[in-house]
């Protein structure tokens, strides 16, 4: 049986929607409680305010009351699998500190720690006096 990250996330990636770039991502992002919150990638027209898979399943996560994160699993077509863009590592960083981050297309899957995609993110402590 598949894994049911990679299953769930395999099922947004069907969702996306990306007529500009035809490049469709899933995610899905774990709570420390075992729950699974998808995203898919939402592109516009006006493409600066496209948002990618993992934003996307950050924020139901969020939208549900999950602030705790261990894993996250992003599915494309891309070759080899494609990482998290930086603006997604920044965002993964408020929240999923030790996320394991797993890349997966059909060429296998990659995996990596966030902290070591985003060694040095903006945080609440840069914002004190
Ligand atoms: N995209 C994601 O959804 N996640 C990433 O980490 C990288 C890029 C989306 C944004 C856009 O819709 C398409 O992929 C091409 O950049």
């Amino acid at each position: 049986m598949k894994d049911r990250l990679i299953q769930a996330a395999t099922e947004a990636q069907a969702n996306a929607y990306a007529p500009y770039s035809g490049f469709k991502v899933g995610a899905a992002l774990q709570d420390t409680e075992g729950r699974i919150f998808v995203g898919a990638n939402v592109e516009n027209a006006a493409f600066g305010v496209t948002n990618c898979a993992e934003r996307v399943a950050l924020g139901a996560a969020v939208a549900a009351g999950a602030r705790k994160f261990d894993r996250l699993v992003v599915v494309s077509d891309a070759t080899p699998p494609s990482a998290p863009c930086g603006a997604c590592r920044q965002v993964l960083s408020e929240m999923a500190a030790d996320l394991v981050v797993e890349a997966v297309g059909p060429s296998g899957s990659r995996r990596w720690m966030l902290a070591d995609l985003m060694p040095d993110p903006f945080g609440a402590e840069d914002l004190a006096p």
